[in-house]
C-alpha cells in the first residue's frame, strides 16, 4: 500500500454492493496522491469522509477534494446532474474547501430531468421486481449516452445546448406520455436553468484524457476513485441488480480516457461483513436481530437516499470474484470495529449446490445463484474497542484469527484495516 517510485497509480475499488467505505481509504490515500480522478457513476455515489472533526458526503466531487492543492478530475465515464454538482461545489465552499482544482471532461455526459423523470418512471412500472435504484436517473443517462442522443458536458457549457436539449426533450416526452403515461416535461422552462448551469460550469471544463496521461507521463501519483462495487458492474455483477456503469477497474480506463498500462495497482475496498442497498440477491443476508445489531452499531443508512442498508455476513465467494475481476493488488477491510462484542462470527467459505457440491467462485446468473446455500466457518467473536489500535499486532487475537481467516479465504492479503470512521483510525500492514 505503499507510494513507490515505479508504482505511482492506484485505482481504488468497492470489493461488495458498495459503502465499503471508499471515500475514508481514498481520503487516506489522497494525503500522498497529486490528483484523484472519478471515472464511472454519478450521484448514486456517496462517499463519506470524517476529517479533522467534520463529516463531508460526497457524491459526484472526487474524496480527494479537502487537500487543496490537488486536482480532482471527473472523466468522461461519469454521469453528471449539473444541479447536485453545483449543490455539492456550493456546499463544499460553504464549509471553505475549495473546488478551483476541480476539472470535468466535457465527453462526460448530462442528467437531465427527464432521465430522473423516466428512472422513477420505469421502477414504478416494475412494480414489485423493481431494482431499487437511487431514483437520480443514472440508468437512464446511460441509456442515452448507448443509444446516441445524449446531451454532454460540452453541449451544456456551449451554444448548442438549447437546440439539442429541445429536440431531445420533444422525443423523452412523447416516451413519457405514450409508454409511461406520465406528464411532459417543460422545455422552456428546463432548457434555461440548465443554461444558467451550463455557465456556472464553463470553467471547470478541461480534456481530463489529456490530464491524467501527462500526470502519469511525468511521474505524479494518480489516484482513481471507484464508485458502487463489484457486485453491481453492469456484466459482472447480480444482474439486473445492478448499477448502468463498471465499477470495476477495467473501467477506469475507458471512464477517463487511459489505457490498462497506466493502472499500476488496485485496492479494492470491502467491509468485514457485507451491506447491500436496494433490491437483489444476497447469499448471506441476516434478516434477524443479528442483522439489526449490525445495522445499528455500524449506522448502516445509506449515505445518498438514506435507506437503511441490508447487513449479512462477510461473503468470501463475492469478495474472491472481487479480486478475479479487478485484478487486485490490496485489499483494505474497514468496519472491524463494528463486530466487537459479538459472541460468534461467521464467514461464508463458499457456496453449497442443491445436489451437495460446493463452489467458491460466484456465479455468472441469479438463476444459478438460487440453488446456492452459504456455507459458513464460525469464529469465536472478539471484544473492546479498536479504535486505538494502530497495528495488526494490537489487534485482539480472535480479530487477528478473524482476518486470517478471510485471506484464507480469499487467497488474498489485506493491506489495510480500518477500526473507525476517521482518517488516523486505521492500520496499514
Ligand atoms: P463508500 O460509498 O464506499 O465511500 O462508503 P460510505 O461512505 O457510503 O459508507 C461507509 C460508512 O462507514 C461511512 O459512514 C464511513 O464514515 C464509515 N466507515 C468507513 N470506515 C470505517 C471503519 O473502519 N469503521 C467504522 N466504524 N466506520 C467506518
Ligand atoms: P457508493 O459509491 C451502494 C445501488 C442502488 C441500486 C442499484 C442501482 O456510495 O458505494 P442506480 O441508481 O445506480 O441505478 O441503482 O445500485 N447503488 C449503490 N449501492 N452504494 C453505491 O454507491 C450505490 N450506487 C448505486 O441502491 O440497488
Ligand atoms: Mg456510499
Amino acid at each position: 500500500m505503499k507510494w513507490g517510485i515505479s508504482l505511482p497509480s492506484k485505482v481504488v475499488v468497492g470489493a461488495q454492493w458498495g459503502d465499503e467505505g471508499k471515500g475514508k481509504v481514498i481520503d487516506i490515500l489522497a494525503s500522498r496522491a497529486e490528483m484523484v480522478v472519478r471515472s464511472q457513476g454519478g450521484n448514486n455515489a456517496g462517499h463519506t469522509v470524517e476529517a479533522n472533526g467534520e463529516v463531508y458526503k460526497l457524491h459526484l466531487i472526487p474524496s480527494g477534494i479537502l487537500y487543496a492543492k490537488t486536482p480532482c478530475l471527473i472523466g468522461c465515464g461519469v454521469v453528471i446532474d449539473p444541479k447536485a454538482i453545483l449543490e455539492e461545489i456550493d456546499s463544499l465552499e460553504s464549509r471553505g474547501i475549495s473546488c478551483d482544482n476541480l476539472r470535468i471532461d466535457p465527453r462526460a455526459h448530462v442528467i437531465m430531468p427527464w432521465h430522473i423523470e423516466l428512472d422513477g418512471l420505469g421502477e414504478a412500472a416494475r412494480g414489485s421486481a423493481d431494482i431499487g435504484t437511487t431514483k437520480r436517473g443514472i440508468g437512464p443517462c446511460y441509456m442515452d449516452k448507448a443509444e446516441r442522443c445524449g446531451l454532454r458536458i460540452y453541449d451544456l457549457v456551449n451554444d448548442c445546448f438549447a437546440e439539442k436539449a429541445a429536440a431531445v426533450c420533444a422525443l423523452k416526452n412523447k416516451l413519457i406520455t405514450a409508454v409511461y403515461g406520465g406528464a411532459p416535461l417543460d422545455a422552456a422552462a428546463i432548457i434555461p436553468e440548465y443554461v444558467g448551469y451550463g455557465k456556472r460550469l464553463r470553467k471547470y471544463v478541461a480534456d481530463v484524457s489529456v490530464l491524467t496521461y501527462n500526470a502519469i507521463k511525468a511521474g505524479r501519483k494518480v489516484l482513481f476513485e471507484g464508485a458502487q462495487g463489484a457486485l453491481l458492474d453492469l456484466d459482472l455483477g447480480t444482474y439486473p441488480y445492478v448499477t448502468s456503469s463498471h465499477p470495476t477497474a477495467g473501467g477506469f480506463c475507458v471512464g477517463t480516457g487511459i489505457g490498462p498500462t497506466c493502472i499500476d495497482e488496485v485496492i479494492g475496498v470491502a467491509k468485514a461483513y457485507t451491506t447491500r442497498v436496494g433490491k437483489g440477491p444476497f447469499p448471506t443476508e441476516l434478516n434477524d436481530a443479528m442483522g439489526e445489531m449490525i445495522r445499528t452499531r455500524g449506522n448502516e443508512f445509506g449515505t445518498t437516499t438514506g435507506r437503511p442498508r441490508r447487513t449479512g455476513w462477510f461473503d468470501a465467494v463475492i469478495v474472491r470474484h472481487a479480486v478475479r475481476i479487478n485484478g487486485l493488488t490490496s485489499i483494505a477491510l474497514n468496519k472491524l470495529d463494528t463486530l466487537s462484542g459479538i459472541d460468534e462470527l461467521k464467514i461464508c467459505a463458499a457456496y453449497r449446490m442443491e445436489d451437495g457440491t460446493e463452489i467458491t467462485d460466484f456465479p455468472p446468473t441469479l438463476e444459478q445463484l438460487a440453488d446456492c446455500t452459504p456455507v459458513y466457518i464460525t469464529l469465536k467473536g472478539f471484544d473492546g474497542d479498536l479504535s486505538g489500535c494502530r497495528s495488526f499486532d494490537s489487534l485482539p487475537g480472535n480479530a487477528k484469527a478473524y482476518l486470517t481467516q478471510i485471506e484464507k479465504l480469499i487467497e488474498f492479503p489485506i493491506g489495510m484495516v480500518g477500526i473507525g470512521p476517521g482518517r488516523e483510525q486505521n492500520i496499514e500492514r
